[in-house]
């Protein structure tokens, strides 16, 4: 256990265990947590791996992903179609579990958590707009978006202030009583977005959000995305094969055939 020594010096007793001496190490905290940026690493995978069908027909999507993502920074994901990004943004999210290789979101390695902490921490911690939206086509909008707050238990006036205010954020504040199954596609891309963000997560992954809108509405999402980085210092990753929003994100990874790969070898 470290000594306070004064007001900024901690001393640590340390025994060698080689030579079993004792001596003292002299931390002058304030002073070398001043020098560190201050940065905290969001996404943490090392020698991430994913197998499909590893038993019958075996496919590497993702092939020793190492990568580090920091917090509050807007990552754009790019690479051809079957490169693996939608893959990487399961196993990171907790959707889906890696062959081999670790992921630490926050500080927490996800292979040590059970089923339900997997569950609670995706509820608090993660939105996740998905590539094929995956809603519930026979609830209203209303109700799509409110999945999560319901999960979470929050109360009826909450819930009701939230999800008006984000449908309004995506344009569908006429559409709340309507069937998904009757919307668009881009209105029910909306609705996932919606979904998504209404729990103002730490971290959002968006999996191609505006690969169904028109250039104005996709325009709209964007700007909420980044919105959400800048008011609610989340982490951002999105999915993308659009340069012009790429461009706009804080950095870029490149994937190609389930590797990182130099934004340059795409
Ligand atoms: N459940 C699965 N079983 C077997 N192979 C799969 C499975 N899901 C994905 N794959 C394969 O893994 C590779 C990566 O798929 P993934 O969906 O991650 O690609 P992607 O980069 O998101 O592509 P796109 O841009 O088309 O969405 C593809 O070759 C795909 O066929
Ligand atoms: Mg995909």
């Amino acid at each position: 256990m470290p000594v306070l020594y004064s007001n900024r010096t901690y001393i640590f007793e340390m025994t060698s265990r080689v030579r079993g001496e004792r001596g003292h190490i002299v931390f002058d905290f304030p002073h070398m947590l001043q020098s560190l940026p201050n940065i905290w690493c969001m996404i943490e995978t090392k020698n991430l791996t994913k197998v499909y069908n590893p038993k019958r027909t075996p496919y590497t999507a993702i092939n020793d992903v190492s990568l580090s993502l920091e917090e509050g920074k807007s990552i754009a994901m790019m690479g051809k179609s079957g490169s693996g990004k939608s893959t990487l943004m399961h196993l990171l999210a907790g959707l889906d579990s890696p062959s081999s290789g670790e992921i630490y979101i926050d500080g927490a390695n996800l292979a040590t958590m059970s089923n339900r902490e997997l569950n609670t921490f995706r509820n608090h911690s993660v939105g996740f707009v998905f590539q094929a939206f995956y809603v519930m086509p026979y609830d209203t909008v209303f109700e799509n978006v409110a999945l999560p707050l319901r999960i979470r238990k929050c109360s009826e006036q909450d819930i009701t202030a939230r999800v008006t205010s984000m449908l309004e954020e995506v344009g569908l504040a006429d559409k709340q009583h309507t069937d998904t199954i009757d919307l668009s596609g881009g209105q029910k891309q909306r609705v996932s977005i919606a979904r998504a963000l209404v729990t103002n997560p730490k971290v959002v992954f968006a999996d191609e959000p505006t690969g169904n809108l028109d250039s104005e509405t996709g325009e709209e999402i964007e700007n909420l995305l980044f919105r959400m980085q800048r008011e609610h210092k989340a982490t951002v990753i999105v999915v993308t094969h659009d340069a012009d929003l790429a461009q706009k994100c804080d950095e870029m990874i490149a994937l190609k055939d389930g590797e990182l790969v130099d934004k340059t070898d795409l």
